[in-house]
């Protein structure tokens, strides 16, 4: 039977373990998908385990190994690269290889409601690893400006030399609100708690990557029809994973929303 993980800090409550289980009982699959809680000073040690362990065939990253996972694996996509962030590993002949497949997802979740999306000035809040994968998705769908904004300037600094992206410190965001046509929550906290004095609704389209609860804060600020959900990213970042794994491509249904729709409430 072949086995994956999802490794991070707190995956305790991940959902992915929900997700592919409910992939493999669509596909009829023997498979196992379970998370593994590690803390970052036995990140070394712990990953030396998990590669070594026979029949894993590989496995998600989350927070806050992304990055560092890199170092540890035998090489990486080109995508992965640019980005700077693996979220998935998978062992090859050739060795592990790391992935990224954020980028994926969030472009296909923002895809979900393409009609309506004008793919002109986004708004990013937050420069984490997250942040990056979804700079790089919105680059790849083509909007014309990108502007980055973060509570640490310094971090941002060097966004200035990328054509069509322009990092700006988090203090002026209430300035670029209006003329937005996607603004992207990528920080734990929500940045607009602080800067608009009530729940005014914000004309833009709105992506809030943290999906629990499924109505954020952060989304509250937006028109319902102009909402969308970090939940749809987290499917479609998985989709990718769970065909090179198990090989078969899973379907994104509603049966699949409704069972995860229960824990995100
Ligand atoms: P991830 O890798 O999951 O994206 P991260 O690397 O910890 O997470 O990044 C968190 C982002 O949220 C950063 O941009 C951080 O801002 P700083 O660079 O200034 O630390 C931002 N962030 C976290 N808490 C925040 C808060 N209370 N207000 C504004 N930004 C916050």
């Amino acid at each position: 039977m072949k086995k994956a993980y999802v490794i991070g800090s707190n995956v305790k409550e991940s959902l992915s373990p929900l997700i592919f289980k409910y992939w493999f009982k669509q596909n009829k699959i023997v498979g196992e998908y379970l998370p593994r809680e590690i803390e970052p000073e036995n990140f070394n040690e712990e990953l030396k385990k998990i590669l070594e362990e026979g029949g894993v065939c590989g496995f998600n990253v989350t927070m806050p190994f992304k990055e560092r996972v890199i170092k540890e694996i035998d090489m990486v996509d080109e995508h992965s690269k640019k980005i700077g962030a693996v979220n998935f590993v998978s062992k090859t002949e050739n060795g592990w290889i790391g992935q990224n497949t954020d980028w994926i997802g969030f472009s296909k979740a923002i895809n979900i409601k393409r009609a309506a999306l004008n793919k002109k000035i986004a708004v990013v809040v937050g420069y984490g690893g997250a942040s990056k994968a979804v700079i790089y998705a919105l680059k790849k769908e083509n909007f014309k400006e990108i502007k980055v904004f973060n509570r640490t300037e310094e971090k941002i600094h060097h966004l200035k030399k990328e054509r069509g992206v322009t990092p700006i410190n988090l203090k002026h965001l209430k300035d670029h609100l209006l003329e937005a046509d996607l603004v992207i929550n990528t920080t734990p906290a929500n940045a607009l708690q602080s800067i608009l004095t009530q729940k005014e609704t914000i004309k833009s389209m709105a992506f809030d990557i943290v999906y629990r609860p499924e109505e954020t804060d952060f989304l509250s600020y937006f028109d319902k029809e102009k909402r969308l959900y970090g939940i749809s990213m987290l499917v479609y970042q998985a989709a990718p994973c769970f065909e090179e794994w198990f090989g078969v491509k899973p379907s994104i249904d509603q049966g699949l929303f409704d069972l995860l729709g229960d824990y995100i409430k």
